[in-house]
C-alpha cells in the first residue's frame, strides 16, 4: 500500500509506502525537501497539508505547536500519510543540491586506523556500484545490537565512491560508538543508508572558502577540501582552521600540510587550545575561531564559511564570523550529527 503526495508549488509527486515518513520517501526519490535533524525536533522540515490526511507522528511539541497541527502543518521527517496528499513545502531548492537518491547499502569493513586516542577512521567498502554523494553529506549506520541508526559524515571524497571513510569519536557511555571502537573488526559486514544532508559546498557561489573544524567534525571538511582541490576548473582560495586541545588530538595534520605545499590556493592553520608541556608545538595556541580571527585580521566578508564540530565551537565561530562582517547566509554548518 502506498500513497501519492503532490508537493506544491513544484507539482512533484512522491510515492510514500505505508509506514514510511514523507521525508524518507522524498530523499529516496531524489526530491528536495528542507530538513536538518531528521527526527522531529528542529522544525526545518515543516510542510502544510492542503488536501488529505497525515498523522503527526513523533513531532516534538516545540517543533510543531498545537495551533500549527490544527492548521494542517506536519513535520515531513515524522509524518505518515493516511491518504493521497497535496502539501505545500518550502521548495526553494538549493541550486547546488545534486539530489542523489538515498539508498540502502551493505558494506565490508576494509580498514580501521586509530587517528587520536578517541577518534578512529573506519573504511567501509560498499557492495555493488559506488554511492553517488556530495562532499559534506552523511550516512546513517546500523550498529549491531544498537537500536536505531547513527549518523556519520563521510570523510572521503565523492571520487572514491566505492569505499567510504568515517571518523568515529568514542562518546563516553555511547553504545554505538563504544561498539565501533571496541568490537568492530576488519572484514565485518555493516548496513547503512545514504547519502543524507544539506551540508555541501555551494559551488555556484565563487567566493573563497573558509572551513572551521574541531574534533571529528573534520570529516566533512576533509571530503569537501579533497573534492575542491581535485577539480582543475576550481580556483577559489580555501583556508582550513582545525582545532584540537593538544597535539595527540590533532589528526591528519601531515595530510593537510602536504596539500598546502602542493596547492598554492589551499592554506592550513591548525590551532591547539591546551597544548601539553611536552607537545612540540610552535603553531597557534588558542581556540580555533581565534585562529581564524588572527589569520583574517577579523574581516571575513566575501567568503563562504563551513563549520563542523562541537556546538560551543560552532557558536563561537558564528559570532566571530558575523562580527567580522560575514552574512548569515554565507555561513553553513553541520549541527545535528551527535552520534553516541
Ligand atoms: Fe528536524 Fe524534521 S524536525 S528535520
Amino acid at each position: 500500500m502506498s500513497y501519492q503526495v503532490t508537493i506544491e508549488p513544484t507539482g512533484e509527486i512522491v510515492e510514500v509506502e505505508e509506514g514510511q515518513s514523507l521525508l524518507d520517501a522524498a530523499l529516496r526519490q531524489g526530491v528536495w525537501l528542507p530538513f536538518a535533524c531528521g527526527h522531529g525536533t528542529c522544525g526545518t522540515c515543516k510542510v502544510q497539508v492542503l488536501e488529505g490526511e497525515a498523522e503527526v507522528g513523533d513531532a516534538s511539541p516545540f517543533a510543531l505547536l498545537d495551533m500549527e497541527r490544527d492548521e494542517g502543518y506536519r513535520l515531513a521527517c515524522c509524518c505518515h500519510p493516511e491518504s493521497d496528499l497535496v502539501i505545500e513545502a518550502d521548495v526553494d531548492e538549493d541550486p547546488d543540491f545534486a539530489g542523489h537518491p538515498v539508498q540502502d547499502w551493505q558494506a565490508t569493513v576494509s580498514a580501521i586506523t586509530e587517528l587520536t586516542p578517541t577518534i578512529r577512521e573506519i573504511r567501509l567498502r560498499l557492495d555493488g556500484e559506488g554511492m553517488a554523494f556530495q562532499a559534506g553529506q552523511y550516512i546513517n549506520l546500523q550498529v549491531p545490537g544498537v537500536e536505531g541508526t547513527r549518523a556519520f559524515s563521510i570523510a572521503s571524497p565523492p571520487a572514491e565512491s566505492g569505499e567510504l571513510a568515517l571518523h568515529v569519536r568514542k562518546v563516553e557511555g555511547g553504545a554505538a560508538t563504544t561498539w565501533l571502537h571496541e568490537q568492530l573488526e576488519v572484514g565485518q559486514r555493516l548496513a547503512l543508508s545514504g547519502p543524507y544532508g544539506q551540508f555541501f559546498v555551494r559551488r555556484s557561489d565563487p567566493k573563497d572558502v573558509i572551513f572551521i573544524a574541531g574534533g571529528s567534525g573534520l570529516s566533512s571538511p576533509e571530503s569537501m577540501i579533497l573534492d575542491l582541490l581535485a577539480d582543475p576548473e576550481d580556483s577559489r582560495r580555501i583556508t582550513l582552521f582545525q582545532g584540537a586541545r593538544h597535539l595527540a588530538e590533532l589528526y591528519h595534520r601531515e595530510r593537510f600540510e602536504r596539500l598546502a605545499a602542493e596547492h598554492e590556493r589551499f592554506t592550513y592553520v591548525p590551532a591547539l587550545n591546551a597544548p601539553l608541556d611536552d607537545d612540540a608545538w610552535d603553531g597557534f595556541v588558542g581556540f580555533v575561531h581565534d585562529a581564524a580571527i588572527a589569520h583574517f585580521k577579523g574581516r571575513f566578508s566575501e567568503h563562504k564559511a563551513y563549520l563542523c564540530g562541537p556546538p560551543p565551537m560552532i557558536d563561537a565561530a558564528i559570532t566571530a564570523l558575523m562580527q567580522g562582517r560575514l552574512f548569515e547566509r554565507d555561513i553553513h554548518m553541520e549541527r545535528f550529527l551527535t552520534a553516541a
